[in-house]
């Protein structure tokens, strides 16, 4: 379906090997952009931000019209379905996120209930499948269950999830109550987000390095494959990224065991050794340090080739190891792209 399409996206996702890789980056739509920092002073905060269908395209669209990305990613934040679901959400200005802490599922609604919430999200989708470029694909997204799971019951980001490990290994059923829940609420969710025009979605495991073991089984790779397995199962053939953030040896056949046509590597790998160990299983995404759109230079230029090149024998997508900072330079990002290019 995807190979011969002037989507470049698709096709890397397909398999399909090329001589530029196609290019995106994670956070691309951010407060390193004057336009990003404008439209989200007129919606007043974040979420305003994201819950006003047209500011969230219109700040979707901006990094494709300044840059001639080939994805746009949908602007929204994991943590919405969190609220769905009927927690408290809110963003302490200049500190992140913040939510009332849960230790069950007793306070949430059903996974069914989610989408009065999550309307606006899935309007921003269908403006956005009218007003993309035709070559530009669209990318809808989730957290994945432990990510989103991690915040819930900390009620905020925590350096080492340590709430979160805490409910698990001292009330197991408990928390899988939880992942239970979000795992059921994200196939919904994402199916909804294609049914109103994403191609691709990317489920972000943000915190799945910090998973061991047994654990890391459990709970960043069987929540995963049991939604993509729903999603293929309503949505045959959708192209599915998943990225197991910091999953070091975890990346090694997670393709395999989530069934992902794709994964996202972080860089904390290098791009040599997962050419071997993970891109021999499809595509990967990924993986160029984010500090380097900060500083530039030819550190810049002679990272990013050698990234391109170590991926150059397989179906590989250009993307950043994390998302762009605030402080990144805007030209930075042209540059990146010369290079990308061989310019
Ligand atoms: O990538 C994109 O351009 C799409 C939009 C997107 C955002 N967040 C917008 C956002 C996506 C895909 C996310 C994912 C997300 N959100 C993750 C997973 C990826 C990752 O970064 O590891 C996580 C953990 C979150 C939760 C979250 N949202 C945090 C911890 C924060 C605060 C940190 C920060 O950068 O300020 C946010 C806020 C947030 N989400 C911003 C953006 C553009 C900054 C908000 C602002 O404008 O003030």
């Amino acid at each position: 379906m995807a190979r011969g399409s002037d989507k470049t996206i698709l096709r890397a996702l397909a398999g399909e090997v090329q001589a530029v890789p196609p290019v995106w980056m994670m956070r691309q739509a951010g407060r390193y952009l004057p336009e990003y920092r404008a439209t989200r002073a007129q919606a007043g905060d974040f979420l305003s931000l994201c819950y006003t269908p047209d500011l969230a395209a219109e700040v979707t669209l901006q990094p494709i019209r300044r840059y001639g990305f080939d994805a746009a990613i949908l602007f929204a934040d994991i943590l919405l379905i969190a609220q769905a679901l009927g927690q408290k959400l809110w963003f302490a200005e200049g500190e992140g996120p913040r939510l009332e802490p849960v230790r069950d599922t007793s306070a949430l609604r059903a996974a069914g209930d989610i989408h009065d919430t999550l309307a606006p999200v899935y309007e921003t989708v269908r403006i956005l499948a009218r007003e993309l470029p035709p070559r530009t694909t669209l990318i809808g997204f989730a957290g994945a269950p432990w990510t989103v799971a991690s915040y819930m019951i900390a009620g905020r980001g925590t350096p080492d999830q340590g709430p979160a490990h805490a409910l698990k290994d001292t009330d197991r059923a408990a928390f899988a109550g939880i992942i239970e829940r979000l795992t059921e609420a994200t196939v919904d969710y994402l199916s909804q987000q294609v049914a109103a025009g994403a191609e691709v979605v990317k489920i972000f495991d943000s915190w799945a390095g910090s998973l061991k073991g047994a654990d890391f089984a459990d709970f960043a790779v069987a929540p995963v494959r049991r939604i993509i397995t729903e999603l293929r199962a309503r949505h045959p053939g959708l192209p599915i990224i998943a990225f197991p953030r910091e999953a070091g040896q975890g990346y090694v056949g997670f393709a395999r065991a989530t069934g992902a046509d794709c994964v996202a590597l972080d860089n904390s790998v290098t791009p040599e050794w997962a050419a071997e160990h993970v891109q021999k299983d499809g595509c990967v995404q990924g993986n160029l340090d984010p500090r380097h759109l900060v500083t530039g230079g030819a550190a810049l230029g002679a990272e990013t080739r050698r990234v391109v090149e170590a991926f150059a024998k397989g179906p590989h997508i250009f993307n950043l190891g994390h998302g762009i900072t605030p402080d990144a330079d805007p030209d930075n990002v042209h540059r990146m792209l010369a290079a990308i290019r061989g310019d």
